[in-house]
């Protein structure tokens, strides 16, 4: 299959790039050129904002994709994804990465996909569900093959989300961990290897067309137990501050986006029961190889300000 991804020189579409590699697709990417030295060799590269409809235009003029996945978050809004649909002279398969904060996270967990979406994640529900609804349309209306994945917490190698590297640093550094109150809420991870893979075995798969489908590891975890996987995976003694937050105040520092007050658990019985499936990484497993990762890099050593944390951490007794 010839695939255009859109992105592709950072964390999920890069390794999305190397899973179709692997597998003996060809690879095309568009995207701004800003990294285009990550590329594997081999990678066709088209050069445009997507959010610039007219240049995106003429620079997939003329082209025709077996497969097309929608990978970058720009901020995308429906307008952006309808007009990388119309960009390329023909797309024959497009998935588009959405995210499980369409759901409506007030509802019971699990969240299955038929869980009713709305705006509780803000704007960037908002575009999620419109991107999603130009893709559903286009199915409904014009019978185009599309999919659309549901991604959860997504980690692993080159994540440029500060999540787990966040607690890698403290844990590296014999530091102890605040938690934001008691810590319970309930978390769900992916590693982005796993998604990848299913992204690219769903690519031509006519079972998956015009379904949407949650991808992530299958085990939940509170706030606190990720933070205990990742000192076991480390072998490092973990020392918990649990800081209670004030009345409309800052929670304490816990990753770049895992402080929200709400449970975020999710099924993936369809995507087991309808395509077969099923992460290879338990997160212990995962979070090992992304430590490995982290240590190759030397990103154990960077500067880092602990400043305000120190100064919590001395209103608290704990320093
Ligand atoms: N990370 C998560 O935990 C998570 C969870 C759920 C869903 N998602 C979704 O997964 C997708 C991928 O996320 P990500 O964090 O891996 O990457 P991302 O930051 O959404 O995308 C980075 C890639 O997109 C390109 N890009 C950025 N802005 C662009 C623009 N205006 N026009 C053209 N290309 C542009 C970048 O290259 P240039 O800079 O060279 O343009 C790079 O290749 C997003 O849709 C995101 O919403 C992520």
């Amino acid at each position: 299959m010839r695939v255009l991804i859109a992105g592709g020189t950072e964390f999920i579409s890069l390794h999305l790039v190397r899973a179709l590699q692997r597998d003996g697709h060809r690879v095309a990417v568009v995207n701004r050129g800003r990294q285009s030295g990550r590329l594997p060799a081999g990678v066709e590269t088209f050069v445009a904002d997507r959010t610039d409809h007219a240049a995106l235009a003429k620079a997939l003029a003329g082209q025709r994709f077996d497969g097309l996945v929608d990978a970058t978050y720009a901020p995308t809004t429906g307008e952006d994804v309808a007009a990388l649909l119309d960009a390329p002279a023909a797309v024959e398969h497009a998935v588009f990465v959405s995210t499980a904060r369409v759901y409506d996270h007030a509802r019971p967990i699990p969240f299955d996909e038929d869980t009713p979406r709305n705006l509780y994640w803000g704007d960037y529900a908002k575009n999620k569900i419109a991107g999603e609804d130009v893709l559903l349309e286009r199915h409904r209306a014009h019978g185009l093959p599309v999919t659309i994945v549901r991604p959860t917490h997504v980690y692993g190698p080159l994540n440029t989300r500060n999540n787990e590297t966040f607690f890698f640093d403290r844990l590296a550094r014999g530091r102890p961990v605040l938690v934001p109150g008691a810590g319970g809420w309930l978390r769900q991870f992916g590693h982005v290897e796993d998604l990848a893979d299913a992204m690219a075995a769903m690519l031509g798969n006519r079972a998956a067309f015009g379904r949407a489908y949650n991808v992530t590891g299958e085990e939940s975890v509170s706030q606190v137990g990720f933070v205990e996987v990742i000192a076991d995976v480390m072998k490092r003694p973990l020392t918990l501050v649990h800081a209670p937050t004030p009345s409309g105040g800052t929670p304490a520092p816990f990753g770049q986006n895992l402080t929200y007050d709400c449970h975020a658990v999710h099924t993936t019985a369809r995507v087991r029961t309808e395509l077969g499936l099923r992460p290879r990484y338990t997160l212990a497993a995962g979070l090992a190889g992304t430590l490995e990762w982290y240590l190759r890099e030397g990103l154990d050593k960077r500067a880092i300000d602990f400043g305000a944390e120190d100064a919590l951490l001395r209103s608290l007794g704990a320093r």
